[in-house]
């Protein structure tokens, strides 16, 4: 086999053999395949796309270029959740604690932001001592001891994936769906899941911008995780707005905290609640109340118990910002738009985000709301904070945040989107 003609293939529109696929992602994970020619792949699947059975069998190849995790021992059903990535995208954290002290096992390996969206790790790392990187035993003892575990995907797992996303990342090659379906559901699947329910995004802050593409990405995935046996479901949620009130690590940490306490945001906790429950329906929970777990604070008992099994100290003083810039609203009237996109890069250029894989992020940066859309606001209120402890970044988050809103005049009628669209 050579890995031009694999490249031809598709470059030419035809549908790879098992045995094109098996050995590509083989040789790719060995070092047999260099990096620009797997770029020229990639790209040929984003221009020319790939059939079910082509995704099944990427899917299948990158699952077998590592371990498999094997949850079957513990007491509790597991139930996991994935998000496509969105801005201010904060759910994971109230989630795990929620579901778990509900009765189920979650196993949660969670990613680090890129670009425009935040990474999970990324904001618990803003808790002082808390540590990400765990081994397999470390993790099974947390999950076992706390019944959920939010932790990197150690090297072992899916590692054809780390390759690939990575380059994909610097290649313009990530907003393929059958790439993006495979890469979430080889590390799912890998990782041993007895459920899953997939928070699909759909918005400017999303990868997936309309909803039809949303139902396509949801579908491919749903279909490939019940072809491995995990019971899987998909919603279709909103991502033109943030979620909640804060993008930026510490700064979400502070809002799920507020969550986990009975507070918090409307959409943040009807997005929690929503995922909640179908996690726990599909894990066979479905007598459980998750609403009653936040309120009774055995919620907030599991995510105290899980950030300190984890080295953190979950009554640490979070960081705050050296230097904050308040933007205010230009007129008075009704808040119709706040552009998650917008808003996730004028985070990242505050020093929330990371350019490159290796950059530091800052713990502190990032954009606080004090309006969303269907607000009455008023001229000269404040309409967002940007921090960072950097204040050269002021300038460049500013061309980012303008034109991020729409003010119209007061008595517009307004109606605000539902979080869960489908
Ligand atoms: N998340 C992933 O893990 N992979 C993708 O390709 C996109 C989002």
């Amino acid at each position: 086999m050579d890995v031009i003609s694999v490249i031809r293939t598709k470059r030419d529109r035809g549908a790879l053999s098992d045995e094109q696929i098996d050995w590509v992602i083989d040789a790719y994970t060995r070092g047999e395949v260099a990096d620009e020619q797997m770029s020229a792949l990639a790209m040929a699947i984003l221009l020319n796309g790939m059939d079910r059975r082509e995704i099944a069998r990427w899917t299948a190849a990158m699952i077998a270029s590592g371990e498999r995790m094997d949850f079957s021992a513990l007491s509790r059903p597991t139930a996991d959740k994935h998000s496509t990535g969105g801005v201010g995208d904060k759910i994971t954290l109230p989630l795990a604690p929620l579901v778990a002290a509900c009765g189920a096992a979650v196993p949660q390996l969670s990613g680090r932001g890129l670009g425009h969206t935040g990474g999970t790790l990324d904001k618990l790392e803003s808790i002082p001592g808390w540590r990400a990187l765990l081994s397999n035993e470390e993790m099974l003892s947390v999950l076992d001891g706390c019944g959920a575990v939010i932790c990197a995907a150690g090297d072992g797992l899916a590692p054809a994936d780390k390759k690939l996303y990575a380059l994909r990342d610097v290649t313009g090659t990530v907003e393929a769906i059958p790439l993006i379906a495979s890469s979430i559901m080889s590390k799912k699947i890998a990782e041993g899941t007895g459920s899953l329910v997939l928070d699909v995004k759909v918005g400017s802050g999303a990868f997936m911008k309309t909803v039809e593409d949303a139902r396509e990405l949801a579908s491919t995935m749903v279909g490939l995780g019940t072809d491995h046996g995990v019971k899987t479901v998909a919603l279709l949620t909103d991502m033109s707005t943030p979620l909640g009130l804060t993008a930026g690590n510490a700064l979400e940490i502070r809002e799920s905290v507020e969550v986990l306490a009975g507070g918090g945001p409307a959409d943040v906790v009807e997005l929690t609640l929503a995922l909640a429950r179908e996690m726990l329906d599909a894990a066979g929970l479905k007598d459980a109340d998750p609403a009653k777990a936040l309120a009774d604070g055995s919620a907030m008992d599991v995510w105290r118990r899980m950030i300190a099994a984890q080295g953190g100290d979950p009554d640490a003083a979070l960081p705050t910002s050296q230097d904050q810039h308040v933007i205010t609203a230009p007129a008075s009237g009704v808040l119709t738009r706040m552009d998650a996109y917008d808003i996730g890069v004028a985070a990242w250029r505050l020093g929330a985000g990371r350019a490159r894989k290796e950059d530091p992020v800052q713990a502190a940066a990032g954009v606080e709301l004090h309006a969303k859309p269907g607000d009455t606001v008023t001229a000269g209120q404040p309409l967002m904070t940007l921090h960072t402890d950097t204040p050269d970044r002021f300038a460049y988050a500013l061309e980012a945040t303008e034109g991020s809103y729409d003010i119209a005049p007061a008595g517009t009628a307004f109606t605000t989107s539902p979080v869960v669209l489908e």
